[in-house]
């Protein structure tokens, strides 16, 4: 494999810092770990956590940028996340960084029917937010107040990113945001040109199946024009993993 790679983190950081500055929105990148055939979990949803040790760590340490990490409903419900920063380790790197020693989570759910049992409701060292629309109406809102420390309706059936991240960095001060997906919310970020980096860990596995979830879903772009350019900027491998570094093209335009 070809290619020297400055640490993702790192040089990320600094770019969403710069940008950040400039922007009344955060900073979005997503990282997600994808089967060699691009999947992120299997089709029947059992497996969905594949990646090496290694690529746990790297989750951390990207975690260790974010003011906040954002996870879709049905990610939350599916797997134990808790979407907190990991051990005393990597919470002193984002005291050395100035970010506070636990990230903000984001939870988006357009129907408000999150399931209360889900583990990331079981932890309370930081702020839980989440994000809905009117289609939760008054008594699903009542039940996420009473789970989550502040509960944003943005949009009427489907939330709108723009407005929900512009509060979210006016609210909270987030300027750089950590969605770790799923597909669904990943389509969501995409169709709206609100993510700026993709990190990438390819695992060794081939899982298939049609329906087995992939970075992005949703309807999906119907011409490559429509379709998001993302650069190449990093590119390591480490055992039989590859992490991968996409950036957001400044221009539309392709090189083939
Ligand atoms: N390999 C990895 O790194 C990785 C990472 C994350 C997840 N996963 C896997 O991915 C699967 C889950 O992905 P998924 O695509 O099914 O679900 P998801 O993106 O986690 O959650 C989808 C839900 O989020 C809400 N949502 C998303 N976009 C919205 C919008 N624009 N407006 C309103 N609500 C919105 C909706 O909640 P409501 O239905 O409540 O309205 C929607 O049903 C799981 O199997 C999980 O294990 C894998």
């Amino acid at each position: 494999m070809r290619g020297s790679v400055d640490p993702p983190a790192l040089d990320s950081t600094a770019r969403s810092t710069e940008v950040a500055a400039r922007s009344p929105l955060p900073f979005v990148l997503v990282n997600l770990a994808m089967s060699a055939d691009g999947k992120i979990a299997t089709a029947n949803r059992a497996v969905s956590s594949f990646g090496s040790r290694r690529d746990f760590e790297h989750l951390l340490a990207l975690r260790a940028t974010a003011d906040a990490v954002m996870c879709g409903a049905r990610t939350v419900e599916a797997d134990a996340v808790t979407l907190g920063p990991g051990p005393a380790r990597f919470r002193r790197l984002r005291l050395r960084r100035g970010l506070a020693e636990y990230n903000l989570r984001v939870v988006v759910s357009g129907s408000g029917t999150l399931c209360p049992a889900a583990q990331v409701f079981r932890h309370r060292f930081s702020p839980i937010i989440v994000l809905t629309t009117q289609r939760a109406g008054r008594a699903r809102l009542r039940r996420l107040e009473a789970l989550a420390d502040e509960v944003k309706v943005c949009g009427e059936s489907e939330i709108d990113f723009h407005a929900a991240l512009r509060w979210l960095r006016r609210a909270w001060e987030v300027r750089r945001l950590l969605c770790e997906g799923g597909g669904e919310l990943n389509w969501a970020l995409v169709r709206a040109g609100l993510v700026q980096e993709l990190h990438l860990t390819v695992c060794p596995y081939v899982f298939g199946g049609r329906t087995a979830p992939t970075l992005a879903e949703g309807h999906g772009f119907e011409a490559v024009d429509l379709a998001p350019c993302f650069r190449l900027v990093s590119l390591k491998r480490v055992a039989e993993e590859a992490f991968l570094v996409f950036r957001r093209a400044r221009s539309v335009g392709r090189s083939r």
